[in-house]
């Protein structure tokens, strides 16, 4: 049985997984499948299936309602961490992909073009200037063409007890992960008006928008990510008639660089989700490709916890 080397690790997970989606294997462009099982026939952790017992018909839909070729996504927060996973998941979904972000992206986009043969672009861009947003998806406009998807990554934490907050961070902490996800949603919602063909925007909550974090002070910070959860409803009715559909994931811990500066709290990241571990960016992945494709047309308005199960509560102390 061939054995699948999947560079993509949300690709990884499809397969051990065995489900639906392998026969499609994740890349609806077949670049991933094709390359790594070309006799139709993989192998999984926990068994082997075949491809025909998925009829041609019904692999062709899933593959088509997967698939985001010929689209172009924005990211922003898109340089690392979360926001890199979700351009790479776009890109191996077939998207041509911008990413917005006041920092470098910690792959160079030549790698990316290589790797993922979509286009990638990088624009430094800051969320909480007008300006400079305007200009950067004037740019993706100019050098991708359009914008079909939108995704609203860019975020900055603060844990901290809610006596000592002061002004000026909160207000920080505001001006980033809410107006600055609703501005660019904004921007992507005008570019999609103007191309009359709808579009998918997904904006990253948190579960700081559900309940209080274990061992966490994020009051400011949950404000700031219910607020982007709620937006991700209020938009989503308001911009139906335009076929353009706003949808919020909320993560739990996650490893990423953000979830590193708690040192002290690693444990923690690590054993209080019910499901027993921190996740991974690529926990994400498939949530937010649904999202963004043909799949998810009906759905709009929705929140998907990737929590672990830990925004439901828990049972061991
Ligand atoms: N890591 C977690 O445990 C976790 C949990 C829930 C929600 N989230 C949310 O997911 C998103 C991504 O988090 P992450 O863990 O990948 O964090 P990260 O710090 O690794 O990445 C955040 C990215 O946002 C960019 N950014 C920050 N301020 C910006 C600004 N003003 N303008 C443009 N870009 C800016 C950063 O440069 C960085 O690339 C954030 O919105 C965060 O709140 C993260």
């Amino acid at each position: 049985m061939m054995k699948i080397r999947l560079e993509f690790r949300v690709a990884e997970v499809l397969s051990r997984r065995g489900g639906l989606l392998s026969s499609g294997q994740f890349s609806a462009r077949g670049r991933i499948w094709s390359k790594y099982a070309p006799n139709g026939r993989h192998g999984f952790g926990t068994g082997s299936c075949r491809l025909s017992s998925v009829t041609e018909t019904t692999r062709k839909l899933i593959e088509s309602k997967l698939s985001l070729d010929g689209r172009v996504t924005v990211i922003t927060g898109g340089a690392r961490g979360i926001g890199l996973t979700l351009a790479k998941t776009a890109a191996a979904l077939g998207s041509d992909v911008a990413i917005l972000d006041v920092q470098e992206p910690e792959m160079n986009v030549s790698q990316l073009e290589q790797e993922y043969g979509s286009r990638f672009i990088f624009h430094r861009m800051d969320v909480t200037s007008k300006v400079g947003m305007e200009l950067a998806f004037d740019k993706v406009v100019e050098d991708l063409g359009k914008v079909d998807n939108c995704i609203t990554c860019a975020g900055i934490a603060l844990d901290k007890p809610f006596l000592e907050h002061t002004w000026e961070e909160s207000r920080r902490i505001l001006d980033i992960n809410v107006l600055g996800s609703f501005f660019s949603a904004q921007l992507a919602a005008k570019q999609m008006v103007k191309q009359g063909n709808g579009g998918s925007i997904v904006m990253i909550a948190s579960i700081a928008a559900h309940c209080a974090i274990p061992a966490q002070r994020v009051s400011i910070y949950g404000a700031s990510k219910g607020a982007v959860k709620l937006l991700g409803k209020t938009l989503a009715v308001e911009m139906a008639p335009f076929n353009i559909r706003v949808n919020t994931i909320s993560p739990g811990f996650i490893a990423t660089k953000m979830s590193a500066q708690f040192a002290d709290l690693q444990e923690v990241f690590r054993t209080i989700p019910p499901m027993g571990r921190i996740g991974q960016p690529e926990d994400l992945a498939i949530a937010v490709g649904y999202l963004l494709g043909d799949g998810a047309s009906y759905t709009t308005g929705t929140d998907i916890a990737v929590t672990g199960g830990l925004h439901n509560g828990r049972i061991e102390v």
